[in-house]
């Protein structure tokens, strides 16, 4: 199969490379001269386990190949994806598709023989249909079928994600598309992969869901976190203790500073503008985001707290500015939040993360930069840990109590144990457990 990958950012570099993988043909393309002149250099620009080989492989095997110009790989693509970005838009919360329709006018014009266009970019409801409106203006002789492929990546897990799918989804009611989908998806589906077929603004429909669904249970445990601090309970176990009953599942039960990343803030407020347009407004949905929002900052006072009420002239070293471990990604990390609070209340922060200090420098401002953690713990007054990074769950204790002046951690992703911190003498306070 011969696939045209439309955006060489995160999820069509990744999806572009897993397709080459099966062994398509595969070309990406990104309008920033700059990236693509860097992917043919073989330089990534960005930070996913395994991604860098994985393009490598499939470039020298020549399946893989970038380009800054989208005629050429779209005119001989049987499937054409759009992988661009669809930020919120200032002011209202909308998904901004402005990218994702001059994508779709751009394909129109390039398109040559039956072409499945198929948006992988998460769309609101309805995008499809517009996508296919559009490319019927522009050209209406083109014979093509529009087709929703939502993915469902995790950053940092994202390779194994695709290779190891929970489901692939796809929507459209065209038998013709639902074939070379099945082609594309033909080593997944071998591997016993489910492949849900579904009209396409079910599958539009659905990505949302998933995202919502999981950014809810995520705000649950948080809240009951919450509880557990006041009632003098332990999340974990709670976790543990509902999480093995099969109709909850044990998987994002892990109580923390709120979600961040670019995924669940961006699609929650979607989904609840989309619920809201259509006077179907969902509630449930609309709490969690307002509830994750006020957390970030909570967290920040909870170290405040931790420092006797006042952090006034104190340094505060922060563990991990990534709004999870292993990616660079800052955006919408609780980091943030937690670091503005601190900073509003008279505080100076040192900081470290293994791979996110140089995306931190361009969101946050007046932090020092420590060039490892006990570098960061030096002199001072507590030490918080906002990302688990697999880096900092190893520590040397002992070396951390002698660097910091205060010997006070505030473990936001409960990365140790609350009894070993008190026995070594450390004043710890972590997310619903005392
Ligand atoms: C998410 C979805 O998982 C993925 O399917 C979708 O396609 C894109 O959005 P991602 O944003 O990369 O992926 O990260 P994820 O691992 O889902 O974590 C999101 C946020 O939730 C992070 O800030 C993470 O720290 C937080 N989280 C996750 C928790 O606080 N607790 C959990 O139990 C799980």
């Amino acid at each position: 199969m011969r696939v045209a990958m439309i955006g060489a950012g995160y999820v069509g570099l990744v999806s572009g490379a897993c397709f080459a993988d099966f062994g398509h043909d595969v070309c990406c393309v990104d309008k920033d001269p700059a990236k693509i002149d860097a992917l043919n250099r073989g330089e990534i620009p960005i930070f996913e386990p395994g991604l860098a080989e994985l393009v490598a492989k499939n470039v020298r095997e020549g399946r893989l190949t970038f380009a800054g110009d989208l005629s050429d790989a779209v005119k001989s693509a049987e499937a054409v994806f759009i992988a661009v970005g669809t930020p919120s838009r200032r002011g209202d919360g909308h998904a901004d598709l402005t990218y994702v329709y001059q994508a779709a006018r751009d394909i129109a014009a390039a398109m040559d023989g039956y072409t499945v266009v198929v948006t992988k970019s998460t769309v609101p409801v309805g995008t499809g249909d517009e996508v296919e409106r559009i490319i019927r203006e522009t050209r209406p002789d083109a014979d093509f079928a529009v087709v929703s492929n939502p993915e469902f990546l995790r950053e940092g897990a994202a390779i194994t994600d695709f290779k190891r799918p929970d489901r692939i989804v796809i929507g459209t009611e065209d038998e013709r598309a639902k074939g070379v989908m099945t082609e594309i998806y033909r080593p997944l589906y071998l591997n016993q992969s489910p492949l849900l077929a579904m009209s396409r603004r079910t599958a539009e429909l659905t990505k949302y869901a998933a995202n919502a669904f999981l950014a809810t249970k995520i705000t649950f445990i948080n809240e009951i976190a919450d509880l557990c601090e006041q009632v003098g309970a332990n999340v974990q176990d709670v976790a543990r203790g509902i999480g093995l009953d099969n109709r909850i599942g044990s998987k994002f039960l892990h109580a923390g500073p709120g979600y961040g990343g670019s995924c669940f803030p961006k699609d929650t407020l979607a989904l609840i503008k989309t619920a809201q347009d259509y006077e179907a407004p969902i509630r449930i949905v609309e709490t969690v985001a307002a509830v994750n929002a006020q957390r970030k900052r909570a967290m920040g006072r909870k170290v405040v707290a931790a420092c006797g009420g006042s952090v006034r002239g104190k340094t505060i070293a922060v563990l991990g500015l990534t709004f999870k471990p292993n990616t660079d990604d800052m955006r919408d990390a609780p980091s943030i939040d937690v670091i503005t609070t601190l900073q509003d209340a008279g505080a100076n922060i040192r900081a470290y993360d293994p791979e996110g200090m140089e995306a931190a420098k361009a969101v946050l401002t007046n932090v020092d930069y420590a060039k490892d953690a006990y570098d960061c713990a030096r002199n001072a007054d507590a030490l918080v840990i906002v990302t688990e990074w697999d880096l900092f769950r190893a520590l040397d204790l002992t070396r951390l109590k002698a660097a910091l002046a205060e010997p006070v951690v505030v473990d936001l992703r409960n990365v140790y144990r609350p009894d070993e911190m008190q026995r070594r003498g450390f004043t710890y306070m972590s997310v619903g457990r005392l």
